[in-house]
């Protein structure tokens, strides 16, 4: 074999050598092998060269070191590749950058929920709930809601037609929370500031600003001397706490059986007025009913549509988009 044959020779074992070995220090006994500087196959050749002819050398001086170069080469390439970190397990490059995660978060109108409660709480108002499932006595009679009422009627309610109180009277999803009013004064004296905060459901057609199902907060405050000022003032307090000093609300007089006198509040949104609920005093009918002397004790109460709120908050124009779960509309807040 003459000296050009032993070099491709080489370069053909090395180039084998370097691809089978399968790790680093596999690939180091490979590198001292080949191209050990002490000893190994490159310096054995290097020796050989010096023993031909003078006129053959350039020839094989270039071959030479165009070997070495692709050998020492060949090898910087391997082991860049055994050296990464497991770069294949089982067929799959785990050094691929990943699917990035998204994280879920609270639904905008529980986040909403939230901070009523907490803005309420420093108001001194304590968060409770009621049933979603009432009986007429607690959606109705007792707050003072006459058995004619237009309120009560089947069209307006969604009444239960599978079940019924252990007495045999109708059951239904509450149409508003003012439920929770009864149901806190029957367990508790006076003092009273609560909230609740739930889900009511009334037979609406849907559009824009109307669903079968939205919440309400509820806010009762019972004690000596409350007056209308308070309530005023309550309602005031917690919409600049929401939605900023620019807020503007206005009370309207209306009409609720279980208040006296009763008024409607709007909120300001662009260049009309938006109803976010309704308030007044409570009624002294009610509060003989639940075993409370009118003459010694006054209060307000209230019920605000949450869903309104986080409209004029977030900027929505449909409350239906708050339902519909979609992520494109759910991701931004
Ligand atoms: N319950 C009334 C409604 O749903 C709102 C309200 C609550 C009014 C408390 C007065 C007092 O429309």
């Amino acid at each position: 074999m003459d000296a050009i044959q032993q070099l491709t020779q080489y370069e053909a074992d090395a180039t084998a050598a370097i691809e089978a070995a399968a790790d680093a220090p596999a690939l180091e006994q490979v590198r001292i092998e080949f191209l050990g500087k002490k000893q190994g196959r490159l310096k054995d050749l290097q020796a050989l060269l010096g023993q031909v002819p003078v006129d053959q050398k350039p020839v094989l001086g270039k071959r030479f070191n165009e070997v070495k170069d692709k050998v020492t080469s060949l090898l910087e390439t391997r082991k860049a590749a055994v050296e990464r970190p497991a770069a294949a397990v089982d067929g799959v490059d785990v050094t691929l950058p990943g699917t990035p995660f998204r994280y879920g978060h609270r639904h905008p109108i529980s986040q909403t929920i939230d901070e009523f409660k907490a803005i309420m709480s420093r108001l001194g108002f304590d968060p409770v709930d009621g049933p979603e499932i009432e009986d007429e006595r607690h959606n109705f009679d007792a707050l003072n809601i006459p058995q004619d009422h237009p309120a009560r009627d089947p069209l307006d309610n969604f009444y239960l037609s599978a079940a019924k109180t252990a007495t045999g009277s109708p059951l239904l999803l509450r149409s508003q929370t003012s439920t929770v009013q009864i149901r806190v004064m029957e367990k508790t004296q006076p003092p009273i500031r609560i909230v609740s905060l739930g889900r009511v459901y009334r037979p609406d057609d849907m559009d824009d600003t109307h669903s079968c199902m939205f919440h309400q907060m509820e806010g009762l405050m019972i004690d000596t001397n409350v007056t209308m000022a308070d309530l005023k003032t309550v309602l005031r307090l917690f919409a600049t706490a929401y939605l900023g000093e620019d807020v503007v609300i206005r009370f309207r007089p209306s009409f609720f059986p279980f208040t006296e006198p009763s008024v409607e509040v709007d909120m300001r949104w662009g260049d009309r007025w938006l109803e976010i609920g309704g308030a007044g005093m409570v009624d002294p009918n009610v509060l003989e009913t639940v075993g409370y002397d009118p003459e010694k004790v006054s209060g307000f109460a209230f019920g605000l549509g949450v869903e309104r709120f986080a409209m004029r908050r977030f900027g929505v124009r449909d409350i239906r988009l708050f339902y519909e779960n979609d992520v494109r509309f759910l991701r931004q807040f």
